[in-house]
């Protein structure tokens, strides 16, 4: 007789489980995410004992030399999407974009959807948080009705499946969103662990087995994550990011994981009134409005993967009433301010202690590689001095503990882009190869911060 089902407790943050509950997870420490759910189908199909499991059958063994084709692809219509996916979407993968909401991943996805049937590949639109009208009614706005999509308002997993099923060979599934998909075959609520962990797990199944794409929408947590278990990245093939300040027009899509590609590349878009735009060349939109005249703004550049990107790192220095001054920073790492600050004062023998320090990074990007340093330094320095930094300079190195300038990388690449956008002039590290055959820039080589210090305060 089989033994009635117990309920059991599952973490929505790590997965683990549990027989009772509790207010802390005692897997991964979390507070209050332990919730009530029935103990999954799964457990109860053969397969727990092993010694009852039918016999199994020899697998061929293959070598690594084997010939093996390059993923094909098909492209999507957006040069700043292909890029991010590593080149298009793979049939027969599963991809993740997550995002804060409104952000703009239901726009992205119809845009796409559209422009993926427009090129004669059937696409199907999943919706589970709008109706249909109201996918309707935004692909009027965004001039997209005449595309071939076909669309369906639905939730119930056994139904989508069902009815890609039933259809001619799909090419491309967007499931709008992951958390809302329900399975009765599961009494969890919609958006629990085991729901989302078994409504991804059927629909990859299903588009591996036909080759289909599968694109997927997943909520955030209110710390960046995508909600559900760690399970859910990991068995989609790419994961992407949509970031972007809600109070900015720009968007920038970041892969997080790719089987088909590098991580390191982003597309980057603007949210205008008629959808999503392309932003071919990134750095002129981040210098658009920059203010120049005033101290306390250095232009940094950067690198987003093979891609240069130049942008306007602003640092204000105030004078501080209070015991502890404050630090407040926007775009940046907060760490690697103290511990430019703590540099500058221990080797260069300036006092911030008295001061508030700001850091924003303009347009709303983030910078996490330290070639950054530089940059900050120099609009640390300038809003310290009250001197701004000539308009036609830019910045770019890491600095260590001592206050040693270290190399950073694809310098010629930086250079590069910094010209073609007019500057003149760019103070970067004394180390590390630069081909100047093409550059015409002057190029300043800095070995120490104290360089830049002396040349910066008066
Ligand atoms: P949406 O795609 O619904 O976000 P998500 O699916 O990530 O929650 O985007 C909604 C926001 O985008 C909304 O606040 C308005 C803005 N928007 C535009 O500015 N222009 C447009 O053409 C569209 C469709 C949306
Ligand atoms: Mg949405």
């Amino acid at each position: 007789m089989a033994k009635p089902a117990r309920n059991t407790y599952v973490c929505q943050s790590c997965g683990g489980i549990e027989t009772r509950w509790a207010g802390k997870c005692p897997s991964c420490g979390e507070w209050n995410t332990l919730v009530e759910e029935a103990t999954p189908a799964v457990a109860a199909v053969p397969g727990s004992g092993l010694a009852k499991a039918a016999r199994g059958k020899r697998t061929v063994l293959e070598s690594l030399q084997g010939k093996s084709e390059e993923a094909p692809r098909f492209t999507t219509g957006f040069v700043e999407l292909d890029r991010v996916t590593g080149g298009g979407i793979v049939p027969g993968s599963a991809l993740l974009i997550g995002g804060e909401p409104g952000i703009g991943k239901s726009t992205i996805l119809l845009q796409l959807a559209a422009a993926v049937a427009r090129a004669g590949r059937r696409t199907i639109y999943f919706s589970g948080e709008e109706a249909a009208a109201q996918v309707r009614l935004r692909a009027e706005r965004l001039g997209l009705t005449d595309a071939p999509v076909a669309l369906a308002a639905e939730t119930n997993l056994a139904n989508i499946i069902e009815t890609i099923g039933g259809e001619k060979r799909a090419d491309l599934i967007v499931i709008d969103s992951i958390q809302t998909l329900w399975s009765d075959a599961l009494e969890a609520a919609p958006g629990t662990v085991s729901q989302v962990r078994a409504a991804t797990q059927s629909l990859i199944r299903y588009a591996k087995g036909h080759g289909a794409a599968l694109l997927l929408v997943g909520h955030v947590t209110k710390d960046g994550q995508i909600a559900g278990p760690k399970v859910i990245e990991h068995m989609v093939d790419t994961v992407l990011y949509f970031e972007g300040d809600r109070g900015h027009p720009y968007r920038i899509l970041r892969a997080v994981k790719n089987r088909f590609g590098a991580t390191d590349e982003i597309g980057v878009f603007e949210m205008a009134g008629s959808g999503l735009r392309e932003v071919p060349n990134p750095s002129e939109l981040f210098l658009g409005d920059r203010d120049s005249a005033s101290p306390g703004a250095a232009v940094f550049a950067g690198m987003e993967g093979t891609r240069p990107i130049l942008v306007e790192i602003q640092a204000l220095v105030a004078p501080s009433s209070l015991g502890t001054p404050r630090r407040a920073v926007v775009g940046w790492d907060a760490n690697r301010l103290s511990m430019l600050l703590a540099v500058l004062e221990a080797r260069c023998g300036l006092s911030f202690a008295q001061a508030d320090v700001y850091l924003n990074v303009a347009g709303g990007l983030k910078i996490a590689e330290p070639a950054g340093d530089v940059a900050a330094a120099a609009a640390l320095l300038s809003s310290f001095s009250g001197v701004a930094l000539p308009p036609d300079h830019v910045y770019f190195g890491e600095i260590s503990l001592s206050g040693a300038v270290r190399a950073a990388a694809h310098m010629t690449a930086r250079l590069k882009e910094a010209q073609k956008l007019g500057f003149t002039k760019a103070v970067v590290p004394a180390s590390g190869e630069i081909d100047n055959t093409t550059l015409t820039l002057d190029i300043e080589r800095i070995d120490h911060l104290k360089a830049l210090a002396e040349a910066l305060t008066p």
